[in-house]
C-alpha cells in the first residue's frame, strides 16, 4: 500500500540527492503526471527545476490560462506560444501518424530551445509504471536523452513506479487542486488526434468549441467522476442539414465517451440520453460549421480511443 506522505519525502531528499545544485527542466502538459512530477521535483529544487508549458496551438479551450494559474504560484513555469511554429508545419498535412511526428519534432526542438536557455542537466518526466511495462519494460530506469543538436540531458522518473490511482493521490496529498488531479487524460498532440484530415485554423476553433461543449455538459451530471474519457472529434465529412429554412452543409462530429481502467482497452457505456441530445443540440446551435453529431458506440479493440 502506498503511504503518500513518505513516498513524497522519500522522493524529495533522493530527487535533492540525484540533481543536488543542479538544473533541470520538465515539459509540463497539464496533465496528471507531469503536473505531479513537476511539483514533485519543484519541492526539492525549487527554482532550479524550469516547468516548460509549450502551447502547440492545438489545446482545449482555456488550458493555457488554466495551466498558468494553477502552477504560478507553484513552479518556475515558462509559457511557451510555440502555435505558429506548429501550425506551420502542419499545413497540408492529412496522414495522423504524420501529424503526430510533425509535432514531436517541433516540440522537441522548442524544448531544446529552453533546455540550453535554461543550462539544464537533467530532464525530468512524469512517466507512470503503465508507460514502460507497455512498452514491455524496456524503457530504462536509468538512462539519457541526447537532444537534436547533440545536449545530452540525464532523465530522472520521479513517479515511474506509480499507477494513475496513486499519482493523483500523490497529486492530492502536495495540495494540487481536485478538478486537477482528477481531470482525464488529454492526448499531448491535443486536438490534433481529434481533427481528422488537414488542421486549418477553423477546424481547430470547431473542435475546440465542441469540445468545450462536451466537458461541460459530462461535468454538469456529474459522469467526468466515472468516464475515462469524454470529448468531440471533428470529422473531414461534410453532410446536409437544415438550419432556419435553408439547407446548410457543414461539419459531422462525432462523440467520443468511453470507460477505460488504463486505455489498453475501452467500453462505451450506457450514457444518460438527455445529456447526449442536449449536447448535440448545443454543438449545431453554437457552431455554425456543424450540421450533424453522431455517437460513437465501438468499443475498444476493435476501434482505437482517438479516431484521429
Ligand atoms: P488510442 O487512440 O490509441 O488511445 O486508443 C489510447 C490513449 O492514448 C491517448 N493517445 C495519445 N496520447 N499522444 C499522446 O500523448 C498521442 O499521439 C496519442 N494518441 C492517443 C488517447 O487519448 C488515449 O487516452
Amino acid at each position: 500500500m502506498l503511504d503518500p506522505s513518505s513516498f513524497i519525502k522519500e522522493s524529495i531528499d533522493e530527487i535533492k540527492k540525484t540533481i543536488g545544485d543542479k538544473k533541470a527542466i520538465i515539459a509540463l502538459s497539464g496533465g496528471v503526471d507531469s503536473s505531479v512530477a513537476s511539483v514533485l521535483v519543484s519541492n526539492a529544487i525549487k527554482e532550479n527545476l524550469t516547468a516548460v508549458f509549450v502551447d502547440h496551438g492545438l489545446l482545449r479551450e482555456g488550458e493555457a490560462e488554466y495551466v498558468q494559474e494553477t502552477f504560478k504560484e507553484r513552479l518556475n513555469l515558462r509559457y511557451i506560444d510555440a502555435s505558429e511554429e506548429f501550425l506551420g508545419k502542419l499545413t497540408g498535412v492529412e496522414d495522423p501518424e504524420e501529424k503526430r511526428k510533425i509535432i514531436g519534432e517541433v516540440f522537441i526542438r522548442v524544448f531544446e530551445r529552453e533546455a540550453e536557455k535554461v543550462g539544464a542537466d537533467y530532464l525530468v518526466q512524469g512517466t507512470i509504471a503503465p508507460d514502460w511495462i507497455e512498452s514491455h519494460g524496456d524503457i530504462k530506469s536509468h538512462h539519457n536523452v541526447a537532444l537534436p543538436h547533440g545536449m545530452v540531458l540525464e532523465v530522472v522518473e520521479p513517479i515511474r513506479e506509480l499507477y494513475k490511482d496513486e499519482v493523483r493521490i500523490i497529486g492530492a496529498e502536495m495540495g494540487l487542486p481536485d478538478e486537477m488531479v482528477k481531470r482525464q487524460p488529454y492526448p499531448g498532440p491535443g486536438l490534433a488526434v481529434r481533427i481528422a484530415g488537414e488542421i486549418t485554423p477553423e477546424k481547430i476553433e470547431v473542435c475546440r468549441k465542441a469540445n468545450a461543449i462536451v466537458e461541460e455538459e459530462v461535468q454538469k451530471v456529474g459522469l467526468d467522476k466515472t468516464l475515462w474519457q469524454y470529448f468531440a472529434v471533428l470529422t473531414n465529412t461534410k453532410v446536409t442539414g437544415v438550419k432556419g429554412d435553408i439547407r446548410d452543409y457543414g461539419y459531422l462530429v462525432v462523440l467520443r465517451m468511453v470507460e477505460s481502467l488504463d486505455a489498453m482497452t475501452a467500453d462505451v457505456p450506457e450514457l444518460p440520453w438527455e445529456m447526449v441530445k442536449t449536447i448535440s443540440r448545443r454543438i449545431t446551435a453554437e457552431i455554425p460549421e456543424v450540421t450533424h453529431v453522431s455517437l460513437s458506440v465501438s468499443d475498444k479493440p476493435p476501434s482505437t480511443i482517438e479516431l484521429a
